[in-house]
């Protein structure tokens, strides 16, 4: 009987990508990913794409009619780069890989918050350059988190994730602002008290982290109005998705010291990151690295690898959406 062809749009981690390989007929394309017309072509001539989020699926990507393939697994969380409607309308499903990223990601988002309230960045591109002068009992003065408040925005698994690690880790107090408040269990025990009006999160945080899926509903969510409703001495975390944040907007509030910080993992336009961003020493930049560990990545792989073998031996795969 013959395999199954399936195209993954770059290489994965090792483990996942032999697994496939010894089931189905994989092609590996070398990345960094395909662009519109390429996974068009695509989708006449696999069964199945592996893709991820540099591969823009919009819907005019699903206008050849009658594609062979049948089932797009996203190697990722986020979906917003799929037009999911227009994936099903043309007879696909698309599958993602919720839960695995979850930690790895919200260690990303500690990271951030104590990169940018101590200043590492900063410290450290001094001491590469050279120009650090040595102890000074007023040099480089950060801000401690312990006892601030930490305001979540949108309350998802890796929020709620954040909201533990902050809150034993760094003994810090937890908000939140969602569309929809949390059952009282996982309040209790995250330690999260809920704030119904975002402006409210944000002018009481002095750490306001973004977890909420990227998209049209989301599209600047924090514009130049949002960040005037933030403390001055507050930071901007942002590990979801970039176009959340209006990023001129905000490079020109941490220019204005209109707000104190940002550490960001995403951007508006990646790769490509805003100018002004660059050069300014009160943002901490990181490249997209939220879920970039050996054993996520490879756990990631995996339950998109399953995704497609449940698929293919006519089962619904687990994480369809
Ligand atoms: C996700 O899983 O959505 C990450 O951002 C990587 O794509």
């Amino acid at each position: 009987m013959t395999q199954p062809k399936i195209l993954l749009t770059r290489p994965w981690p090792q483990g996942a990508q032999s697994w496939l390989q010894a089931r189905f007929d994989v092609t590996v394309h070398p990345g960094p990913g395909l662009d519109a017309a390429a996974l068009s072509e695509a989708l006449l001539a696999y069964d199945a794409l592996g893709t991820a989020v540099n591969d823009k699926l919009s819907k005019d990507v699903f206008a050849t009619p009658h594609p062979r393939a049948k089932l797009i697994a996203n190697f990722g969380v986020g979906y917003e780069h799929i037009d999911v409607t227009a994936a099903k309308a043309a007879g696909l499903i698309v599958t993602n890989t919720p839960d695995v990223l979850t930690e790895a990601t919200a260690d990303i988002a500690l990271m951030l918050m104590l990169m940018a309230s101590r200043r590492a960045g900063e410290g450290e591109r001094q001491v590469r350059a050279g120009h650090w002068k040595g102890w000074g009992a007023k040099a480089l003065m950060g801000q401690s988190l312990q006892g601030k408040t930490l305001g979540l925005v949108g309350f998802g698994r890796i929020a709620q994730a954040t909201a533990r690690k902050a809150q034993r880790a760094l003994d810090m107090r937890i908000a939140y602002y969602s569309r929809r408040r949390a059952a009282p269990e996982i309040e209790a025990e995250t330690g999260a008290r809920f704030v119904s009006s975002l402006d409210d999160l944000l002018a009481q945080s002095d750490v306001v982290s973004l977890h909420v899926p990227g998209g049209a509903d989301t599209h600047h969510l924090i514009d130049a109005v949002r960040l005037t409703r933030m403390k001055t001495s507050a930071i901007l975390i942002n590990t979801a998705r970039g176009p959340v944040v209006d990023e001129a907007a905000l490079a020109q509030a941490l220019l204005d010291r209109r707000i104190w910080a940002a550490g960001l993992d995403v951007y508006e336009h990646e790769p490509v990151v805003h100018p002004d961003l660059l050069g300014l020493d009160n943002a901490v930049l990181l490249p997209h690295l939220g879920s970039a560990t050996v054993e996520t990545r490879e756990a990631m792989g995996m339950r998109a690898a399953e995704n497609i073998a449940l698929f293919f031996a006519g089962q619904p795969p687990r994480d369809a959406l």
